[in-house]
């Protein structure tokens, strides 16, 4: 990009504003001053409220109703935008009957629809995100392999293992740069971890689920997993970081800790000692893929993250908040 001039790009468009990290992106973004055009599914929605009482909301933020698969309502959300935070795509929770029309067509057309908005509306930066899951899965990794921007997840590899979750980011994020390859179009993606930390939405998200499981469920045995976590304040204030960072380019991993599920229990149950936790856990042999993603190319542009105690303990204070907990 000739002339980034981050400070005047004041206006901008966050896709997915309601959900779990795109709420504390538009609260980031508010905090800054700059104006947000938010774009939800139905901004009549009561589980949107928590926008509307933002600070700065009242004078600075704009909803727009947009779903990625509807152009026209994506280029109305777009249109008078500097730039663009592209946060939206399905993450699953559950099962997904028909992946190929619910994660992977509205992860990679509608990331598609929206870098098009974004080239007629002479968007100046577009930030993307990816997630690990774009980076990591793949069979051919090695114990010990430093992970790093240059890695991708095998897509094909995904299909056959039903991993269509992976499959939806890897083939969008993809697609996303060669976009921006063939157009020019300034687009930067970002890739953080399993994202955890306190929610600001109504409607608990995938990740924050799995977390809660762990302190209700109480299960008698569970896999001891390697898991990469990050704080979802952190992945908004890398967002904005390197929208701002005028020699950002390409990828950027956005993960700060590496856990296993018995340390997160061990770190929960030392703070909360009452919740039902895991009795037991199974030490899994091949946890291929995960342990070693590197965020050097973020923190070389000055990318700071919070201790994972910090994120796990304002968690649970915050689905206690909620009444998801006791
Ligand atoms: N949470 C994690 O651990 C994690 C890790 C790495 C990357 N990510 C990425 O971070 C982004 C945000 O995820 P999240 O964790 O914040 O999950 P989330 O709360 O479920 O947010 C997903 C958002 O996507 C929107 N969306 C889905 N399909 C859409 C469609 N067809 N049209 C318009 N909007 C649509 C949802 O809108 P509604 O509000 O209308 O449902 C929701 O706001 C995603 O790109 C995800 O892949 C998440």
């Amino acid at each position: 990009m000739a002339a980034w001039e981050a400070e005047k790009a004041r206006t901008v468009c966050v896709t997915g504003a309601g959900g779990y990290l795109g709420s504390w992106l538009v609260k980031l973004l508010l905090s800054r001053h700059y104006t947000v055009h938010a774009t939800l599914r139905n901004p009549e929605d009561e589980k949107y409220v928590h926008l509307k009482k933002l600070d700065k909301a009242a004078e600075n933020l704009k909803l727009f109703k947009a779903d990625l698969l509807d152009y026209n309502s994506i280029s109305a959300a777009i249109r008078g935008c500097d730039g663009v935070f592209h946060v939206a795509s399905p993450v699953p929770s559950g099962s997904v009957p028909n992946p190929e029309v619910e994660l992977v067509e509205p992860a990679v057309k509608g990331t598609l629809n929206v870098l098009k908005a974004c080239s007629e509306a002479n968007v100046k930066r577009v930030v993307a995100v990816s997630s690990v899951a774009a980076v990591v899965v793949s069979p051919n990794r090695h114990k010990g392999e430093i992970i790093d921007e240059t890695c991708w997840s095998d897509g094909e590899y995904c299909k056959t293992t039903n991993n269509w979750y992976c499959y939806s980011k890897t083939v969008a994020e993809s697609e996303a740069l060669q976009y921006a390859k063939e157009t020019g179009l300034d687009v930067l993606t970002v890739c953080p971890s399993f994202v955890l930390g306190p929610m600001l939405q109504h409607d608990v998200n995938a990740s924050s689920l799995a977390l809660i499981k762990l302190l209700k469920e109480g299960y008698e045995e569970i896999e001891n997993k390697f898991r990469d976590m990050v704080d979802v304040r952190d992945v908004a204030e890398a967002l904005l970081l390197v929208y701002g960072r005028p020699e950002a380019e390409g990828r950027y991993i956005c993960s700060s800790h590496l856990t296993t599920t018995k340390d997160t229990v061990e770190i929960l149950r030392k703070n909360y000692p009452n919740y039902k936790y895991p009795k037991r856990f199974i030490e899994v042999k091949d946890d291929q893929g995960r342990g070693n993603v590197s965020s050097g190319k973020l923190q070389r542009l000055g990318w700071r993250y919070r201790p994972v105690e910090e994120t796990l303990v304002d968690s649970v204070e915050s689905y206690q908040q909620a009444g998801i907990l006791d």
